[in-house]
């Protein structure tokens, strides 16, 4: 997600923004910005990449003379990386300037209106929207003008703003994207994030949503929607940076999983509307859909088991022949694709070589792609027919987490959608999934506050060499996500199995005390992966069910058991991963691993 710094007080701005955005750099961003007011106009500089880009435009700030500014890091969510898409964005006569971390949901709505009252927009991103809105409704009051602005915007937002009207303020206003003020004997802050300001003070006001800030060099106001005063209390920071920049969790993989709901809801809020799914992204008449003969998922790792969630519910909601590739099989293997195949490209980076090269021949062999993706720009992104973002934010651990989940829920919508259009999906069912897929961020939340049951369990299990993961259907889906986790990041050895197939041979190697993961939440098939439960349990396994949370007669036939909110079926998958991801999570810890930066591997595979 994107990053934002803003200050007023005695020292000259600039160098103080850039070397806040610098200590923000770890967050993961592809352009960045400043703009100062030097007392009579607002002075601005962007620049696409790397920080260092903006400094050299900026000779390290010292062209920038000013004692109020505001700054910004840019993880794109609407419009490439550029220029003229990095913040701050400004109205056309100058005098407002904005930063803004989040996704404005309603901004196309928004750009039209303000259009047919002659607005111009330069930059393709949801912010312009904010600070045109705010030129709209200013009338020499910045507050009421906010206030007025943020009851039309919806989704969230941190957002900075400099009004060259005022040279005794910078503006701040807070919901749903985090936003922290410090405050100094050298003057005040606003920033996204605590390593930007700690250099400068570890005295800091956590802002809540729908607050509205106004700072002075020593003063800090804020207000609620209603511009009443609001009294915060003054935290003292007693991180260190590193401690800082992972939001206080011990490892940015903790951090991403506490991220999911948020990342959750950022990846489906803006696709629903009055209860509808809007997927733009996938650039096909209605017909064409329906015209669609089967579907090709083709990915790698943590995507392609994404992918095996979305065949099941492609298949179920669309109607739809679904095959799952791995890239690297799939571009070497002489698949049967046409016209008549949507190929969906699956890749958190964008970046991954074998599924960019699979891509690459499946668009050869007639295909339309469709990329669901997390780096906006990316070379898979662009390379597409179509793209649709997961607007996970930046993953920093290379053990996906919210890559995965969002990936998953990209997939839901998809079905959904196709399933609606091909009238395969009856509206009743589709009202259901609708209203489950949105409870889905507060499900997780619920299983996050039982992880310390997770870690009693893992601390337990910590020295095993093997461990198995069973499931049917899309357990078994889940089960592959589940067992990857754990093998790259605890260095264990694990394997999934399709609980059907263990009689087949792989029930040889269970022998006493070998511990069996069983994802348990399809209750059509509660009583086959019972069956299998106790087959393992007879020859000596330990076994743990990860359950749905009704469910309890399954404690009969397991040693232990995790219990999950109930959700749809098919879309157990986000909720039965999440204990799983802490097991691993905690195994690996116990064991002493590098849990963000695990022996042999990369965040991006760009190599064969
Ligand atoms: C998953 O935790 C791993 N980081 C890895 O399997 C990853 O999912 C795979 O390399 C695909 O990466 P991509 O999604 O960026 O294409």
């Amino acid at each position: 997600m994107c990053g934002i710094v803003g200050y007023i007080g005695k020292d000259q701005a600039a160098p103080i923004l850039l070397d806040g955005l610098t200590k923000l750099e770890y967050r993961g961003y592809d352009s960045a910005g400043v703009a100062v007011f030097d007392g009579e106009a607002i002075k601005m500089v962007k620049a696409k990449g790397k920080i260092d880009n903006l400094k050299s435009r900026c000779n390290n700030g010292e062209s920038l003379k000013g004692t109020q500014g505001i700054g910004h890091t840019r993880w794109a969510t609407h419009g490439e990386p550029s220029d003229l898409n990095a913040h701050p964005h400004m109205n056309a006569k100058e005098t407002l300037s904005v930063v803004h971390n989040g996704i404005i949901e309603n901004f196309l709505e928004l750009k039209e209106k303000l259009q047919k009252r002659g607005y111009t927009f330069l930059s393709d991103t949801d912010t312009e929207v904010i600070v045109q809105l705010l030129d709209f409704y200013y009338k020499g009051d910045i507050l009421s003008a906010l206030v007025e602005t943020l009851r039309r915007v919806e989704g969230s937002y941190s957002l900075g703003i400099l009004d060259a009207d005022d040279s005794e303020h910078i503006y701040a206003a807070k919901k749903d994207s985090p936003l922290i003020i410090g405050i100094s004997e050298s003057g005040n802050f606003v920033a996204s994030d605590i390593p930007a300001i700690l250099k400068y003070t570890d005295k800091v006001i956590i802002l809540e949503d729908n607050e509205i800030v106004r700072l002075s060099r020593d003063s800090v106001e804020i207000f609620n929607m209603d511009l009443e005063p609001v009294d915060k209390e003054i935290m003292t920071i007693d991180w260190d940076i590193s401690a800082a920049e992972k939001g206080g969790y011990e490892h940015f993989m903790m951090k991403e999983i506490h991220e999911q709901p948020k990342a959750i809801r950022d990846c489906i809020s803006p696709r629903i509307k009055d209860s509808e799914i809007m997927l733009h992204e996938l650039r096909l008449t209605e017909d064409e859909i329906k015209d669609l003969k089967k579907v090709n998922i083709i990915a790698c790792g943590s995507a392609y088991h994404a992918g095996c969630v979305g065949k099941y519910v492609l298949e179920e909601c669309a109607r739809i022949p679904t095959e799952v590739f791995l890239a690297s099989e799939f571009r070497y293997s002489d698949p049967v694709v046409d016209e008549g195949t949507l190929a969906i490209i699956i890749s958190q980076s964008g970046e991954t070589a074998d599924t960019k090269a699979a891509m690459k021949e499946a668009k050869r062999l007639g295909a339309r792609t469709f990329a669901i993706v997390n780096a906006v720009g990316s070379s898979i992104a662009r390379e597409s027919d179509d793209v649709m973002y997961t607007w996970a934010g930046p993953e920093i651990a290379v053990a996906t987490t919210k890559g995965y989940t969002t990936q998953v829920c990209s997939l839901y919508l998809l079905a959904m959608y196709m399933g609606k259009i091909r009238g395969t999906l009856p509206d009743e069912s589709y009202a259901e999934m609708l209203k489950e897929l949105l409870l889905l961020p507060e499900k997780i939340e619920s299983i996050l506050s039982e992880k310390e049951h997770i870690q009693y369990i893992a601390n337990r299990f910590s020295g095993l060499k093997d461990v198995f993961f069973i499931g049917r259907n899309i357990d078994y889906s889940a089960a592959l996500e589940a067992s990857l986790k754990l093998k790259e990041i605890s260095y264990v050895h694990s394997d999934a199995y399709a609980a059907g197939e263990l009689k087949h041979g792989t029930i040889s190697l269970i022998e006493k005390g070998t511990l069996v993961i069983s994802l348990a939440t399809q209750e059509k098939l509660y009583g086959k992966i019972v069956s299998n439960m106790i087959e393992v349990r007879a020859r000596g396994a330990f076994v743990m069910a990860v359950t749905n949370e009704d469910n309890k007669a399954i404690e009969e036939s397991s040693d232990y058991a995790l219990y999950i909110p109930k959700t749809h079926h098919s879309f157990t998958a986000v909720l039965s991963v999440i204990p799983c991801q802490l097991f691993a999570y905690y195994v690996a810890v116990e064991k002493g691993c590098d849990v963000d930066k695990p022996r042999n591997l990369a965040k991006s595979v760009t190599v064969e």
